[in-house]
């Protein structure tokens, strides 16, 4: 990802910045089109993981579909050229204006996620003459075993429909004209590393596949989510998530019947490893208990580690090239300079401000680059101008295209 000419490129520019890989996200993209390929499966690509232009304009021009979750999303992917055909909506609080925006847009379904919105979209549908597609979320309360701020599927969360409210949805659909039913929808939850809890999730979708059948509903879509996780520890060797086990497991334990088809919403998997943010130290603070580096990034441009506790490799691209030239020609020969802890903090007047404590790097000084790796799903769009900071800007690497 970094080489002598990236680094040379990075001392001449302004940060912070999120830096693009595009070779790193097209290897992503085909790794995942390659995978679900062989099984015949669908893959939209959840948008809300980085909307950047760029990187959205590569993932739609592999062909996989969109996944959206507001009514700009889905003006987004519609302006970035997604066949209508493929583009989804999910949301637990779509507003009638939303509503009105994806059914003039014609898009392919509605991930539902309660009774009343059922009704409104049919509403909003008759009033337009148009009939919707629809997939019912159910919340299958299959614990994801990951942080709790990500985990989607269980009984306490407010997603999707639980098992109990079936009836009124059946009873429901029945009576709504201009609904089409299309199938069922899940999405457990984020950065799942243990495909176990897929398999859980397959058997659920399993029996709701039944009920729905024993109820009188022809299922066509079986849309499963997204949340395959993502290395956060080893993004130069572990650069592609596992897409191979990922789908494996659905091919394996879901049920899927002649002229059925799987979908799937993934978004962290696409993008994470594609980004950095780069940064530079502006001040070091020696103390008595503890180090700082000081950097011109801060939870303005990456809120994640304040936000869930979440790990990202933090490098020290000036002095960590310097001693890996210094050892041997291979870019990815260890360092040897000694280490020293720092805690690696942000500008933002918020002690929660830290991307995090006791980090391991060699002797840092003002002016060194840092990089923040695996930041290209959550980072750039959940970026703030919070103490009217400038937004972040994205530079790209020249395999672009
Ligand atoms: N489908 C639905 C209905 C979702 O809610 C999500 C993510 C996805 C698909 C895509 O999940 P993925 O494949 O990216 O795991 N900001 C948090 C993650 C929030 C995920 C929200 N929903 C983070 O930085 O970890």
């Amino acid at each position: 990802m970094f080489n002598n000419n990236t680094i040379q490129r990075f001392n001449d520019t302004e940060t912070p910045f999120y830096y693009y890989d595009m070779g790193v996200l097209r290897n992503t993209l085909d790794a995942c089109r390659d995978a679900s390929s062989k099984y015949g499966f669908h893959v939209h690509y959840a948008m809300k993981a980085n909307f950047n232009p760029k990187v959205v304009d590569m993932i739609q021009s592999f062909g996989f579909g969109a996944d959206c979750v507001s009514g700009n999303e889905v003006k987004s992917a519609m302006e970035h050229g997604f066949d209508k055909g493929k583009v989804v909506f999910a949301g637990v609080g779509k507003s009638d204006k939303e509503i009105n925006l994806a059914l003039d847009a014609d898009i392919f379904c509605f991930n539902v996620e309660s009774v009343q919105e059922l009704e409104i979209i049919n509403d909003l549908a008759k009033a337009k003459n148009k009939v919707a597609g629809i997939a019912i979320r159910i919340n299958p309360n299959v614990d994801a075993h990951t942080h709790h701020y990500i985990t989607t599927g269980l009984d306490e969360n407010k997603f999707g429909i639980n098992t109990w409210q079936l009836n009124d949805v059946a009873e429901t659909l029945r009576k709504c004209a201009n609904l089409k039913f299309l199938g069922i929808h899940f999405h457990i939850g984020s950065q799942i590393t243990d495909m176990e809890v897929y398999r859980s999730l397959c058997i659920r979708i399993n029996e709701m596949q039944d009920w729905f059948e024993n109820h009188g509903f022809a299922i066509k879509i079986l849309n499963t989510g997204g949340g395959l996780g993502v290395d956060y520890y080893n993004p130069d060797t572990n650069t592609i998530p596992d897409f191979e086990s990922y789908f494996k497991v659905f091919s394996k334990f879901l049920n899927v019947k002649p002229g059925q088809e799987v979908h799937f919403e993934l978004g962290r998997a696409l993008v994470a490893q594609s980004a950095s943010l780069i940064s530079r130290v502006l001040y070091v603070k020696n103390g008595q208990k503890k180090n700082f580096l000081i950097l011109d990034a801060g939870m303005t441009e990456l809120m994640r580690p304040m936000l869930y506790q979440a790990y990202h490799t933090i490098e020290n691209l000036s002095r960590e090239r310097e001693a890996k030239s210094e050892g041997a020609d291979a870019p990815d020969t260890p360092h040897t300079a000694p280490q020293i802890k720092y805690d690696v903090v942000g500008p933002i007047c918020e002690s929660t401000d830290c991307f995090r404590k006791d980090v391991d790097l060699p002797q840092s000084y003002r002016g060194d680059l840092i990089a923040i790796r695996t930041a290209g799903a959550y980072g750039e769009v959940m970026a703030s101008n919070y103490n009217l900071r400038d937004h972040v800007q994205s530079v790209y690497s020249e395999t672009a295209d």
